[in-house]
């Protein structure tokens, strides 16, 4: 091949590179990163200052690592990383969190596909701009909530406990399946005043939220009937 038409060809080629990159970075949407950031929910709200297992994303964009307010469970890792968040960044962190800053502790293995990724890093940066508001859909308030899930009693006997709630009635839960959990929170329950949640799986399992731990020995009564 004459040396003019390999030129040719490698101007072609990079220009079909070009525009095979550019086409990648357009093609990243805001919606289908809204449903890949269903991966996400479980541990992080997109709504400003809910914070949940994770800190909340809402105004990741721009902001050093591990510098949200109002989240203190960060690892040193996370926070003395000196990370910016910006689309290369978040790209590399979602590829994978623990090749990217060792050590830390989001308990997530991260996303292959570049171009999930890249829909994903959108909708952050759009969520952030407030191009998108996301609504609030956090734990429920537990300072107001229906007399069937406030706890006026708990009473352990053998290897049960006796639950008796706001409406007057009583029930029973093996003590491998009742979890006693607190949350001191904005959202948690009022001092002395636990609320039994989540009748999950066959309803054979639930949690009782206190404000503090030290109501739990304070509020069990050992009492056989
Ligand atoms: C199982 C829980 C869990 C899942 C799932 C999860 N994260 Fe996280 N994430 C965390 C925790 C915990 C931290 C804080 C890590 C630390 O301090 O080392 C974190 C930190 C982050 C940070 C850094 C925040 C900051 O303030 O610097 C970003 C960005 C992030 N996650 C994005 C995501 C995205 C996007 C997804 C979904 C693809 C996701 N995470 C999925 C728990 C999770």
């Amino acid at each position: 091949m004459p040396a003019h038409d390999l030129f040719r060809a490698l101007l072609v080629g990079l220009f079909a590179i070009a525009t095979l990159t550019t086409q990648a970075h357009a093609a990243a949407n805001v919606e289908r990163g809204a449903q890949a950031s269903r991966s996400c929910v479980a541990c992080h709200s997109f709504a400003a200052g809910r914070q949940l297992t994770g800190p909340s994303l809402a105004g990741i964009w721009g902001k050093k690592a591990g510098s949200v307010d109002g989240f203190g469970r960060y690892s040193e890792a996370l926070k003395t990383s000196d990370v910016v968040w910006q689309h290369d960044t978040l790209d590399a962190w979602l590829r994978s969190p623990s090749a990217f800053i060792p050590g830390n502790t989001m308990p997530f293995g991260g996303i292959p596909d570049p171009a999930v990724r890249a829909d994903l890093i959108a909708y952050l940066q759009a969520v952030s701009s407030g191009k998108v508001s996301v609504p609030d859909r956090g734990p429920p308030d537990l300072k107001r909530v229906e007399a069937f899930r406030q706890v006026v009693a708990i009473r352990y006997c053998a290897d049960a406990y006796r639950v008796t709630t706001g409406d007057g009635r009583n029930t029973i839960w093996w003590e491998f399946n009742l979890r006693f959990k607190t949350d001191g929170g904005p959202n948690g329950p009022e001092l002395g005043k636990p609320v039994i949640v989540g009748n999950g799986m066959q309803g054979d399992r639930a949690a009782i939220v206190f404000s503090r731990p030290e109501e739990i020995s304070s509020l069990v009564r050992r009492d056989c009937p």
